[in-house]
């Protein structure tokens, strides 16, 4: 079964399990995830917002136009690279989500990273990075990658799965469309992404 295959399995089954109902009733679609399904390099943001809600398709507004050009200058393609958030439908109002949506939606993010494989899992924003590193402090610790396991109990099989993998946190590309002082962060910690999957 190709790698393509079994994201689609898991997409089904987070409709059969019925995940987040409220949200799932609130929203247009799910938006599970896209880009290269053998890739090297997995993106991780919060939740969709409005246009990625419209478009089943994560980072598709104004934030997901400002990591298009970030993973240009580090000579990436978006078609290279898979992208997903940890919440897979808007929250209304774009609020942030819930520690219990987080919680819903972790084993199969989990599993969406064991198929891909990727050598190194890249956090946007403090949300993102907190989910894997409680204690991150973005404004220390983004670019500075750290390997890292995590286990859990596998929805289809039942089996507890060890993953291991680079993390690297970054800042939410939002974040400098606000702050244009980041913008050159985040292109500095784009080349630490570079780096560790060459
Ligand atoms: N912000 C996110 O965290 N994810 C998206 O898909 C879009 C904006």
């Amino acid at each position: 079964m190709t790698n393509q295959q079994k994201l689609e399995d898991l997409k089904s089954l987070i409709l059969k399990n019925n995940i987040c109902p409220e949200l799932a009733n609130g929203a247009t679609q799910m938006v599970f995830g896209s880009g290269f399904e053998d890739s090297k390099v997995v993106f991780i943001g919060e939740a969709p917002g409005k246009n990625e809600d419209l478009q089943g398709e994560p980072f598709v507004g104004a934030a997901g136009k400002f990591l298009n050009e970030m993973l240009d200058s580090a000579n990436l393609k978006r078609e290279d690279v898979y992208i997903t958030n940890i919440v897979k439908y808007r929250p209304p109002n774009n609020r942030d989500p819930l520690p219990e949506e987080k919680k819903q939606f972790w084993p199969y993010l989990l599993k969406q990273i064991e198929i891909i494989k990727p050598k190194v899992v890249v956090t946007l924003g403090r949300h993102s990075g907190q989910a894997f590193l409680p204690s991150l402090r973005i404004s220390a610790d983004h670019g500075s990658p750290r390997n890292i396991r995590e286990n859990y109990t596998d929805k289809i099989t039942g089996k507890l799965v060890e993953l291991k993998f680079t993390i690297l946190p970054l800042y939410h590309p939002a974040a400098a469309l606000y702050n244009g002082g980041l913008r050159q962060t985040l292109v500095e910690d784009f080349q630490v992404v570079r780096k560790l999957i060459k």
